[in-house]
């Protein structure tokens, strides 16, 4: 017949080639990350031992002089965890007497995922403005 096996074999390894770069390329962001760009908390919050940057440095300029300055999350899950996270971004709780800046406006799925990541986030922050009272 016409077909012949080296053909056969070419075929199937470009095949596999195609099928495993894709996967390599979407995989280092975890979905929580994800998540925290798409919900614009980068706005406000860096995370820098994970090289995350604020994505509008711009709007400093429109805060309130007394609003508190947003805290670096490095080390979100050293003081807080995933349940109380939960809570605190859907404002039924606060902190410090205060409620957080912006409700969560994602899916229930995503506040799940997001807090569960944040709450893996325990690097201390290199230059932690300590909550001065
Ligand atoms: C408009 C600015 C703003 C945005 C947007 C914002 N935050 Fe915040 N967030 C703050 C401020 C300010 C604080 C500190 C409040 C305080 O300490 O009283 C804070 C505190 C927190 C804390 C508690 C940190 C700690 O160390 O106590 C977590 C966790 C948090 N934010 C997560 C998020 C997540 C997740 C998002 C995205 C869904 C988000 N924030 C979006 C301003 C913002």
């Amino acid at each position: 017949m016409s077909i012949r096996p080296q053909l056969i074999i070419s075929l199937s390894l470009v095949l596999a080639a195609s099928l495993a770069a894709p996967g390599l390329a979407g995989a280092e962001e975890p979905e929580g990350l994800k998540i925290f760009k798409a919900q614009h908390c980068d706005e406000c919050h860096t995370i820098n031992s994970l090289g995350v940057k604020l994505s509008a440095s711009e709007k400093k300029d429109e805060k309130d002089k007394d609003e508190k300055e947003p805290p670096d999350l490095s080390g979100a899950g050293l003081e807080h965890d995933a349940a109380w996270m939960r809570k605190y971004l859907k404002k039924s709780v606060k902190k410090e007497g205060k409620e957080h800046r912006k409700r969560f406006k994602g899916s229930k799925s995503e506040l799940e995922t997001i807090t569960t990541w944040l709450e893996t986030l325990k690097t201390k922050p290199e230059k932690s403005e300590k909550k001065g009272k």
